[in-house]
């Protein structure tokens, strides 16, 4: 039997996650979701067999969903999370999991109580490069890591409202944050700086900081800052770059190099993160099995709460614990 999806938000990212779902078999994607009705039939004509709704509700009254895709921006969480733990259909979410600090705990609560199936859209974790640095990493010891995402800022009207999409750190560099709890450990304490002034200047509608960078200290010792900036004329790069005694790690949205010893050894990355993802949140949505996700909703909590900190860090100057 077909597995029956449907979409929340009709942007880029559900358009890609889609288009995804149709190129498999035994999947359809049957009920889209939008913030008119309009926009969601205008998003299920493109899909072969797709009814568009203006209201969540709607849908999952219409339609019995085995998995639902909930792909809005981070200011537009919260009852459609809701709708799916009360009703008990599993979720994919994409990152970040809220631009407010509580709703996520909140979330996680009915999660953990219905115990149900969720897969949130961290992709670097299904990486070639992320899964051949867990493994050489698991040998080594680590010391240091150095985090990047530096690049400009995206157009739309809520990336560049710090209310709407938490800014910078929260809404993109929070992949490099996932990464580094997913390879070097749990983070226990944050500090941040931000700097502010040159994007709102150059677009009044804009008020998120500019650039800033967030020292952070992991439990096993490890120690790391990550930083970002989103005023570049053109985007430069993104990645993280772990330290150890074996010498140094650079993983990228291109994969991973090794540097050991004088010599540079460079791994690409071969295969899409996007659909190792879908097949893993899939796999588990059909038989039950959660073990090939690598990032639930209860792991991603405690990347947002990283995110969070820094963001709470640069506006009180203090350095905040975990
Ligand atoms: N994992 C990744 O690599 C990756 C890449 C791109 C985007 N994303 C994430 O996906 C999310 C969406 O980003 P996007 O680029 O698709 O944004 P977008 O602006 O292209 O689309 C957002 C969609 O959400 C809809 N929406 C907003 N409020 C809504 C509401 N209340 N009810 C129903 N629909 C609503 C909008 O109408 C729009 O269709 C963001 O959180 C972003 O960070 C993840």
């Amino acid at each position: 039997m077909s597995l029956k999806i449907g979409m929340i938000g009709t942007g880029w990212f559900a358009d890609m996650h889609a288009k995804l779902l149709t190129q498999q078999e035994a999947v359809e994607v049957v009920a889209v979701t939008g913030s008119t009705q309009e926009k969601a039939q205008q998003f299920a004509a493109k899909l072969p067999n797709a009814k568009g709704y203006g209201e969540v509700e709607q849908m999952l009254d219409a339609h019995q969903l085995d998995a639902v895709y909930i792909c809005t921006p981070p200011f537009a969480h919260g009852s459609f999370e809701e709708q799916c733990i009360k009703r008990g259909i599993p979720f994919l979410v994409e990152k970040p999991l809220s631009s407010e600090a509580d709703l996520p705990h909140k979330l996680l609560q009915g999660i953990q109580e219905k115990q149900l199936i969720t897969s949130v859209g961290y992709h670097f974790r299904y990486m070639d490069g992320a899964e051949r640095a867990k493994q050489f990493l698991a040998e080594r010891k680590l010391a240091l890591a150095l985090g990047y995402w530096m690049g400009g800022a995206p157009g739309g009207t809520w990336w560049r409202r710090q209310e709407r999409s938490g800014g910078q750190f929260v809404e993109q560099t929070t992949h490099i944050v996932d990464l580094l709890r997913y390879l070097a450990g749990e983070v226990t304490e944050v500090y941040a700086a931000f700097h502010e002034g040159i994007l709102s200047e150059q677009d009044p509608n804009a008020n998120v900081a500019d650039a800033g960078t967030v020292t952070l200290k992991l439990s096993n010792g490890t120690v790391a800052t990550i930083s970002n900036t989103c005023i570049l004329p053109a985007g430069d790069h993104a990645g993280l770059h772990i330290y150890t005694n074996a010498g140094k790690l650079e993983i990228s949205h291109g994969g991973v190099k090794d540097f050991t010893a004088g010599q540079i050894v460079e791994y690409l990355n071969k295969s899409n993160p996007y659909e190792k993802q879908m097949a893993a949140f899939l796999h588990a949505v059909r038989t039950g099995d959660t073990s090939r996700i690598r990032s639930s909703y209860e792991d991603a909590y405690q990347t947002h709460r990283v995110t969070m900190a820094a963001n709470q860090s640069a506006a009180s100057g203090h350095a905040i614990k975990l």
